[in-house]
């Protein structure tokens, strides 16, 4: 199932790949690549990553920079790279570099910059280093990736043909005003975390776990999945919400990616369903912003 990335003529599949967890140098590295390529074989064509993910710009760039042309790849920028100051000019123009070395490839989809505060955007110098290398042909849409005050500045700014903010059953503020004031701008959406990390893994409070919030506020909701499993509500929910144009799942497994693109292919939930969902959330809203 197709969806479209902000301005036309850019089509991108409902679920795609986020190539977090496949950079942990713990797996198998051929197992990663059958993975990754299991992936495209099954449509999710889309791999978001970034350089904090351990190998897996490099990884991507191992195994799959030989069918380049069948996957629409997105990045991220904005620090750790030697000899400059994290979020200066110079760490984004190197990091664009960096970027099209690890990843084998001449051009590079989507390149956003990663969770930087609004600050930082409001100096714009890290914004003119993306600009210039979307002008020399190096990428293909500028993009931000964050939450909240800066997303909203990200999708008003003018500057950005995409953005990369949390959707998920417990992280729906930005359904209310933020996605539908991105697609009336014509700036494609890649929801992240769209299954919530998973809290229905843990019976009890998860304390510590990156899905620590999320399972509260679960709790809090009380909500159920009833004549579902977990992630086929998640992901329905996620994937097809309004101006979302891709929702990238994060896994290890080709089983479960298998899965997850079976839910989205089922297509939206109800309507009913959805806006029950989206009531359980602010009617339960205690300051739940969105989380990166
Ligand atoms: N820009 C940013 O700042 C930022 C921040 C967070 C995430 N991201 C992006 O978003 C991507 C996705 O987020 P995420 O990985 O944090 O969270 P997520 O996709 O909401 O959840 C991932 C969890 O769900 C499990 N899972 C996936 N499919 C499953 C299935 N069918 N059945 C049971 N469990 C399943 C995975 O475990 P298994 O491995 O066992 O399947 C993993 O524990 C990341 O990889 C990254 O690309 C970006």
């Amino acid at each position: 199932m197709q969806h479209t990335y902000g301005i036309q003529d850019f089509p991108v599949p409902a679920l795609g790949l986020g190539a977090g967890r496949i950079g942990d140098p713990a797996l198998d590295d051929a197992q990663v690549g059958t993975l990754l390529g299991q992936a495209l074989d099954m449509g999710v064509t889309l791999i978001d990553t970034a350089p904090s993910y351990g190998l897996s710009e490099e990884r991507i760039g191992r195994h799959l920079a030989h069918r380049r042309a069948d996957y629409i790849l997105s990045t991220k920028v904005g620090y750790g790279i030697p000899g400059h100051e994290d979020w200066s000019y110079g760490s984004v123009a190197a990091g664009i570099d960096a970027a099209l070395r690890r990843l084998r490839t001449d051009y590079l989809d989507i390149v956003h910059l990663h969770s930087c505060p609004l600050e930082t955007l409001q100096r714009g110098n890290v914004i003119r280093a993306l600009h210039e290398a979307r002008a020399q042909g190096k990428l293909r849409v500028a993009a931000y990736s964050g939450e909240n005050a800066a997303l909203q500045w990200a999708i008003t700014s003018g500057h950005f043909g995409g953005i990369e903010c949390s959707v998920n059953l417990f992280d729906q503020r930005c359904l209310e005003h933020d996605l539908p004031m991105a697609q009336a701008r014509g700036i494609g959406v890649i929801a992240k975390r769209p299954l919530a990390n998973f809290p229905w893994r843990f019976a009890k409070r998860p304390i510590g776990d990156y899905c620590e919030e999320y399972w509260l506020r679960w709790q809090a909701m009380g909500i159920k999945a009833n004549d579902v499993d977990w992630p086929e509500l998640a992901l329905r929910f996620a994937a097809h919400a309004p101006a979302v144009s891709c929702a990238i799942v994060g896994t290890t497994s080709t089983e479960h990616l298998l899965q997850d693109k079976l839910h989205v292919d089922y297509g939206p939930l109800p309507p009913e369903r959805f806006e029950s969902l989206r009531r359980a959330f602010r009617n339960h809203d205690d300051n739940w912003i969105g989380l990166i």
